[in-house]
């Protein structure tokens, strides 16, 4: 089953596009069933991965709001492992139309879990807003992934933005975890960049991802020519974050399922020579059965809220 994950913060530009994209890619590369899902009707994770604006494409405003069968709306993102559900500027009528609607915060979980069996991950790029989409990612995700720029004032926004997600737990998801706080734009040559790493990371501590994404034009570039970051420039210092980034996500799927073995076997052989793609396989339901336990943080890298 696969591991949901939210990408999401409120502030705009922060990188949540650029991460959903590359770290889709760069987890399909290590032999992850990826899928991502465009939630956001700028559509710009779509146009990203070389879908130009076509309106006649179907997209998850139809599977939302139309229930068009889900086979009929996911794309092959031209990448092996890597699939997409599209989105437009129709979406934005879903946040609106969504609001009478029975269950309103649920119809993404709906769909969901109705694949969730075919990949290892699924990514939810959210809009910059607290909408009723971004409640319908949440509600659907195991954990939340939150890009933060490098800058002033970060600590402040981040605080708050676990503040709202911690409200959110006890409503829509009670299980929502934190996959991980995660560095953008970071510029090693700015006092700014570093001092605010360092706050971040005595004040938030694992909950942070030790991988750092740099400030690095290649990521910028890359959407214009319909690509991922790899595949562009694989030597580029962007592609290596990401790439880096994806281990360290399925790294901490594998200690959660070592952690879950040991609590089910009392510590007998969790981890050795389990496959990557077995292990992110097998997070699902380990991380369903972790949370039922509350604990708080766990130390892999992924905590309760
Ligand atoms: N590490 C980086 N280095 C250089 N440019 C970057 C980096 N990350 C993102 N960018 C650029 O910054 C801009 C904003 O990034 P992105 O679209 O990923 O943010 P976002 O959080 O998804 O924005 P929105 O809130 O509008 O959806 C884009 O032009 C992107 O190409
Ligand atoms: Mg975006």
């Amino acid at each position: 089953m696969a591991r949901v994950i939210a990408i999401t913060n409120q502030k705009g530009g922060v990188g949540k596009t650029t991460t959903a994209v590359n770290l889709g890619a760069s987890l399909a590369a290590s032999e992850q069933r990826t899928l991502i899902i465009d939630c956001d009707p700028q559509g710009n994770t779509t146009s990203a991965l070389g879908f130009p604006k076509d309106p006649a494409r179907r997209t998850l405003y139809q599977a939302l709001m139309l229930d068009e069968p889900i086979d009929r709306i996911i794309l092959d993102a031209q990448v092996d492992g890597l699939d997409i559900i599209p989105s437009d500027k129709n979406l934005v009528g879903a946040a609106v139309e969504l609001v009478n609607l029975e269950n309103r915060e649920y119809r993404l979980k709906a769909l969901v879990s109705g694949i969730q069996a075919r990949y290892n991950y699924i990514l939810i790029d959210c809009p910059p807003s607290l909408d009723l989409l971004t409640l319908n990612a949440l509600a659907a995700s195991d954990s939340v992934l939150v890009p933060i720029q490098c800058e002033y004032l970060a600590l402040e926004g981040v605080s708050e933005l676990l503040d709202t997600l911690m409200r959110l737990r006890r409503t829509i998801n009670p299980s929502l975890a934190i996959e991980g706080i995660l560095l953008t734009m970071y510029d090693d040559r700015t006092t700014l960049s570093k001092q605010v790493a360092a706050d971040l990371r005595s004040f938030f501590g694992a909950q942070v991802f030790e991988t750092v994404i740099p400030r690095n034009v290649r990521l910028a570039e890359a959407p214009s020519h319909g690509m991922p970051v790899m595949f562009y420039d694989i030597h580029s210092k962007g592609a290596e974050s990401y790439i880096q980034l994806a281990k360290e996500v399925i790294a901490n799927a594998q200690k959660r399922v070592g952690q879950g073995i040991e609590r089910a076997d009392s510590g007998a052989g969790a981890d050795s020579g389990s496959s990557a793609s077995a292990a992110a396989a097998g997070a699902g339901s380990v991380g369903s059965a972790s949370t039922s336990d509350d604990s708080g943080s766990d130390g892999s890298g992924s905590s309760t809220i």
